[in-house]
């Protein structure tokens, strides 16, 4: 696919890029995103699958959800957008990083060994009693409601639920304090604090790049803005931004 690009941006060996996903990057890995029209949120309130008082109201409810969820991120694959990340961390080491709102794996499954997963992991879950934490796959369930096999404990899902604070939070006003180059993928924008993060990095001085199917919330921030399908537009960019070149826009 042959698409218009419109930025100036060579991605060098002095060039730190930190990326940002969200659910909109794995739409085209089937998922549903949170905020479309098909969002997943359509058949439950936020309020009863994710956040605590929802989870001690009606844990059963709260793990059929998160099952299924479960079950449908390992029945999809990485897309073209997630490889695409690949291929910028295997040619840029540890000067590419990214930090996911998505519960999903998929970055991780596409080769991406970088990965914040700030909202936590699907495929993992902990004791509320003890804190002892389990891959999913070695955990029963087939009952309504997982128990700890260590103290008896309620399990439930590591996933980071409104309300809760999000993990990692330390080391990325790090990496948005020192890079030079922020790119946010298929995130609407109005969840808190990753929606914050695009204007932090631009006051610190990077150049910030945005894709997603539409204008997200916060897209005055973004110096160069592309609108559309990120499975459909970040190879080309990919491969235009590292593209080595003499000018040397994010130094
Ligand atoms: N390519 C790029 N962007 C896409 C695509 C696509 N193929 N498909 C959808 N999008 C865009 C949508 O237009 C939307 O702006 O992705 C965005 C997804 O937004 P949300 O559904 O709000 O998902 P996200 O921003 O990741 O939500 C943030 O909110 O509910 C919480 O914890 C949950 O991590 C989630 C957080």
């Amino acid at each position: 696919m042959s698409i218009k690009i419109s930025d100036n941006i060579k991605i060098g060996s002095w060039t730190r890029v930190v990326v940002l996903t969200g659910a909109g990057i794995s739409a085209e890995s089937g998922l549903r995103t949170f905020r479309d029209g098909d969002g997943l949120w359509e058949n439950h309130r936020v309020e009863d699958v994710a956040t605590p008082e929802g989870f001690m109201r009606d844990p059963e409810l709260v793990w059929r959800f998160y099952r299924e969820r479960y079950s449908h991120a390992l029945k999809a694959s990485p897309n073209p957008a997630h490889f695409a990340l690949a291929e910028m961390e295997r040619k840029l080491g540890d000067n590419f990083q990214i930090i996911t709102q998505n519960v999903d794996g998929l970055h991780r499954r596409a080769g991406n060994k970088n990965v914040y997963e700030m909202h936590g992991r699907l495929d993992k879950c902990f004791c509320q009693s003890c804190g002892s934490s389990y891959e999913m796959a070695v955990v029963n369930l087939a009952v309504s409601l997982p128990h700890c096999p260590q103290c008896s404990g309620i399990l439930r899902p590591d996933v980071v639920w409104f309300g809760e604070i999000p993990y990692y939070l330390d080391v990325i006003e790090k990496l948005i304090q020192k890079c030079n180059l922020f790119i946010v993928i298929g995130t609407s924008g109005v969840v808190y604090p990753a929606a914050g993060f695009v204007m932090a990095a631009k006051y610190n001085g990077a150049k910030t790049i945005g894709i997603n199917l539409e204008k997200p919330r916060n897209a005055e921030h973004f110096t160069f803005f592309y609108e559309g399908k990120s499975g459909e537009l970040l190879p080309s960019l990919v491969r235009h931004w590292l593209e080595f070149s003499a000018v040397d826009e994010t130094r």
